[in-house]
């Protein structure tokens, strides 16, 4: 799988996946880059299709985003389910229903299981504000600022059962200003992670299809 250690330069030319690939999204927030990859499908810069949002948190803004660009959004409440093997069950399920192919956590803030991976094999993609390996899990920004490093920056990979593992598709890497807070780095690690996940989505299952 192709690494970079900069922000790298994106493809050009959508690659032209006959049928568009079917993306189920999952996401716990606000839910800026499903927008964005929703935008990049839009443009034409992404030859896919956004068949329907998974979001966890009842609260969460990603739901009105959903509306706003007519995707069809399921809540899946994890405090309802009494196990995490059950809520991954019901993901299932749902991106079954939905005829999902490929699995984007843009911003999902449970951790998976097996199950899911088990259903969707080198299928499922996660984006994390950190240059990975360093800084997994929870608070990633905060994090780096208490670290003290000078460079950050974002990773999409491929999702294995540890937290924030798994084969790195596509990384950019984003400095960090003497005065940053965590609101000011994570702004501008988010313009990097727009660019850089509808990319990495193309590009992990060009590379998925060259290899059947
Ligand atoms: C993103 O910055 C993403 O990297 C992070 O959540 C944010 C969601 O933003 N994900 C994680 O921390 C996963 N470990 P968004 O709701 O605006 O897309």
């Amino acid at each position: 799988m192709t690494r970079y250690l900069i922000a790298p330069a994106l493809p050009s030319q959508p690659y032209p996946f006959n049928p568009p690939l079917k993306l189920g999204i999952l996401a716990s927030g606000s839910g800026s880059n499903m927008e964005a990859i929703a935008r990049a499908i839009a443009d034409g810069e992404l030859n896919a299709s956004i068949q329907a949002l998974i979001y966890n948190n009842p609260e969460a803004g990603v739901a009105e985003r959903a509306k706003r660009l007519d995707i069809p959004a399921v809540l899946l409440n994890h405090r309802v389910f009494e196990s995490r093997e059950t809520l991954d069950k019901h993901i299932i399920q749902t991106l079954q229903k939905y005829q999902v192919e490929w699995v984007i956590m843009a911003g999902w803030m449970r951790r998976v299981t097996q199950v899911l991976i088990n259903a969707f094999p080198n299928r499922i993609l996660n984006i994390h504000p950190s240059l990975l390996p360093s800084f997994p899990g929870m608070r990633a920004v905060e994090q780096a600022l208490a670290a003290g490093v000078k460079l950050s920056g974002c990773t999409v990979h491929f999702v294995e059962l540890a937290v924030d593992s798994g084969p790195i598709v596509i990384q950019a890497a984003v400095p960090v200003l003497p005065d940053d807070t965590p609101k000011t780095l994570q702004a501008r690690i988010q313009v990097q992670e727009h660019r850089i996940f509808p990319a990495a989505i193309a590009l992990a299952a060009a590379e998925a299809y060259s290899e059947t």
